[in-house]
């Protein structure tokens, strides 16, 4: 029997995975924890939990996300993106297990103009972006056979995310200032979570990949897809600049990833992320 491990499973990506992971049978066993049931910085709690629980693979969803925050709490992000997924690397490569790191698309520095593929170099610009890198090239260095996952612009009925900030804003406010200068994709975490399920049950095929919905927008044209979706039309929203809205965290002007390497090794067509945002709206 597989057992497989799903760290930070309060998160967006987390829960989603809860939500469709299949019940217990004589194949597969799913263990769901966040920091209650498993720090994941708790370098003898990891190695622990991973040889009482026989894990064979573990899905590692729990992060420091809070991309602006990292910039003055560096070593706090960098023991959760860099630091604990090496252990975690660690206790699974001990116990024969492999890994699936989620990682994002601040890993570059967004300066190009077209879909970044998975071998092209990489030059994060954030604490963030640095963290998650390093983490992901630890889980490669100690645990071979791993996998690791970049995604985007994540958004889930979980949690708190862009799209639901659009509708709380746009049924407060009768104008709404939203960038329109940043392009990516916005990717749905249940549409993530089935496609992990999927390599789960088919088997991991070690590297790097990227995933998430296909196409490309602007933050404004994804906050204007949300206010049509959800029927508010009493908020204008309006085109801002990088420039008009500083933030500590630099972001990337275009982050669209490309997704031909995980459509193919894995058969799966990818849905559009405008079809996707209307399924989790409905
Ligand atoms: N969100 C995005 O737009 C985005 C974009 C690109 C890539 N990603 C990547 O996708 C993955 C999933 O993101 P997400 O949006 O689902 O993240 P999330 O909602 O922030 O969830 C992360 C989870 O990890 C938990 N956690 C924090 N510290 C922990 C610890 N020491 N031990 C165990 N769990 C801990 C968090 O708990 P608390 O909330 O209580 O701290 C939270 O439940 C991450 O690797 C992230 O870097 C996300």
């Amino acid at each position: 029997m597989k057992t497989i491990l799903v760290t930070g499973c309060n998160g967006q990506l987390g829960s989603e995975l809860r939500e469709l992971a299949p019940q217990e049978n004589e194949d597969v066993r799913f263990i769901f924890t966040d920091k209650d049931e498993l720090d994941i910085t708790d370098r003898k709690a990891v190695n622990l939990f991973m040889e009482q629980h026989a894990v064979s693979v573990v899905i590692n969803c729990a992060a420091y996300t809070a991309v602006d925050k990292a910039e003055s709490d560096e070593a706090l992000c960098e023991l959760l993106n860099h630091t604990a997924p090496e252990y975690l690397a660690e206790a699974a490569a001990a116990v024969g297990a492999t890994m699936i790191q989620v990682s994002t698309d601040y890993v570059f520095d967004g300066t190009a103009c077209t879909p970044y593929r998975e071998d092209d170099p990489t030059n994060p610009q954030t604490v963030y972006g640095r963290t998650k890198l390093a983490g992901e090239e630890s889980v490669i260095r100690n645990c071979p056979g791993s996998m690791v996952i970049r995604t985007a612009w994540l958004y889930s009925t979980f949690g708190n995310n862009f799209v639901k900030t659009m509708i709380r804003l746009g049924k407060e406010r009768d104008t709404l200032g939203v960038i329109a200068d940043q392009i990516g994709t916005p990717t749905y975490a249940r549409d993530l979570a089935k496609t992990i399920l999927l390599i789960v049950e088919k088997g991991i095929v070690p590297g790097v990949y990227h995933y998430t919905n296909e196409g490309a927008c602007s933050w404004y044209d994804f906050a204007q897809a949300v206010h049509r979706l959800e029927g508010i039309r009493s908020c204008r929203v309006k085109p801002l600049t990088t420039a008009d809205y500083p933030t500590p965290a630099q972001r990337p002007h275009y982050s669209v990833l490309d997704k031909s390497k995980i459509r193919q090794t894995y058969d799966i067509t990818i849905p559009w992320w405008f079809d996707a945002l209307k399924e989790c709206l409905k």
